[in-house]
């Protein structure tokens, strides 16, 4: 690899599959269904090695649909948190499953999922009033949340038509958390479950993290199916693609002020990694360590102008030098899923590392990409 590499989003396909067998043990011995949700991940290159252990995906748009249509050969499980007329005739034939936000939402469409003829069947996302989300960006129970029906406004019987229920209130969990939140769903909204056919546990099961209590998890939907005839949907994003992957970067600069030393990349945080602004979180860096006492300390700068695009604090063994290699772990869930070219920034590739060792480039940007977008 030379010196001035190429910045690269890497999927590493071997961790990929290990992250398919972990959950698709779950999906077996639990007897639910574990779909990757998209907005995650919409890495299509990637799609066939998805494929044989998936029976659908999760969609959160039309565009989503399609992919999910055109890449996989499957039907999505949409949930939007509201539908556009224009759109909702191709969102239905290429759906298995929708889910609506609200009673209007369904109300406006159900006339139509009836006579359409496609085989498609109608959800709610309700809203449990429980979560322990304490990011408010990523909280879908904060107050006055928009996302699904609250308890007290769902009518005794449900609208003829609707046969599950969607709750989605789980962010970066494990099996402890989504015990007590399945506890409270239980609790509060048990009277419904002999009105409907399925539930969907939404996303937010980091079932692949190494401290996962797997077993547990297993134990607790098995518990719940033996309790009701339900079918049991999970529909995880990020679990499906942790740890899969990096993002490469390459240090062109170094600069300092007040004593703290920025390492200038060739990537961005605000236009390649937002979460790890939004969150915030610090993305761990291969070599880097977060030791308290040491002159080798480095901010890492993104290369857009924004004043925040950065993070920190990395400290390394040996000073970083002009051209070192930088590479961000855990780089696979919502980053290429939302970047942007904000400041005109070079895009990073898009690769996939094959199981044999080889570096397959699936796409690379330039500047058609970049004027391409605005007409
Ligand atoms: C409705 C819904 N389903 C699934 C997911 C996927 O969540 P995660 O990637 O955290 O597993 C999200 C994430 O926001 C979501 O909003």
């Amino acid at each position: 690899m030379n010196e001035w590499a190429r910045p690269a989003f890497i999927l590493e396909e071997a961790k990929l599959l290990a992250n398919l067998e972990k959950i698709h043990r779950v999906e077996v011995e639990a007897s639910v269904a574990i779909i990757p949700a998209l907005k995650s991940f919409a890495l299509w290159h990637a799609f066939p090695l998805l494929k044989p252990y998936v029976s659908a995906a999760a969609a959160s748009s039309l565009n989503e649909v399609l992919l999910i249509r055109e890449e996989m050969g499957l039907k999505a499980h949409t949930y939007a948190p509201v539908f556009h007329p224009s759109e909702f005739p191709d969102i239905l034939v290429n759906s298995s499953h929708i889910i609506f936000n609200s009673l209007e939402q369904f109300n406006r469409y159900a006339e139509q999922m009836n006579s359409s003829g496609a085989v498609c069947s109608a959800g709610l996302r309700i809203n449990p009033e429980y979560s322990e989300v304490e990011v408010e960006l990523y909280n879908p129970c904060a107050p006055g949340s928009r996302l699904g029906v609250i308890l007290a406004d769902l009518p005794a019987i449900l609208p003829t038509g609707l046969d599950g229920l969607h709750v989605h209130a789980l962010c970066d969990s494990d099996s402890y958390a989504f015990e007590r939140l399945l506890n409270s769903f239980e609790k509060r909204f048990q009277a419904y479950f002999d009105q409907i056919r399925w539930v969907n546990f939404g996303g937010g099961h980091m079932i692949t993290k190494p401290d996962y209590d797997i077993e547990h998890l297993i134990s607790v939907l098995k518990a719940f199916k033996s309790r009701y005839n339900l079918e049991i949907y999970l529909e995880p994003g990020g679990a499906f693609v942790f740890g899969a992957g990096t993002l490469r970067a390459t240090v062109l600069d170094i600069v300092e002020n007040q004593g703290i030393k920025t390492a200038m990349l060739d990537v961005s945080f605000k236009a390649h990694m937002p979460d790890t602004l939004e969150m915030p979180y610090r993305p761990d860096v291969v070599g880097a360590s977060e030791e308290k006492e040491s002159i080798h300390r480095y901010r890492f700068g993104g290369l857009s102008c924004l004043s925040g695009d950065y993070v920190g604090d990395y400290v390394f063994a040996e000073p970083l030098r002009i051209g070192d290699q930088v590479v961000f772990e855990d780089m696979m869930q919502y980053t290429m899923v939302q970047t942007t070219m904000f400041n005109g920034v070079q895009h990073p590739d898009v690769c996939i590392q094959r199981e044999n060792g080889i570096l397959e480039v699936m796409k690379t940007f330039d500047y058609h990409d970049f004027k391409s977008r605005l007409g």
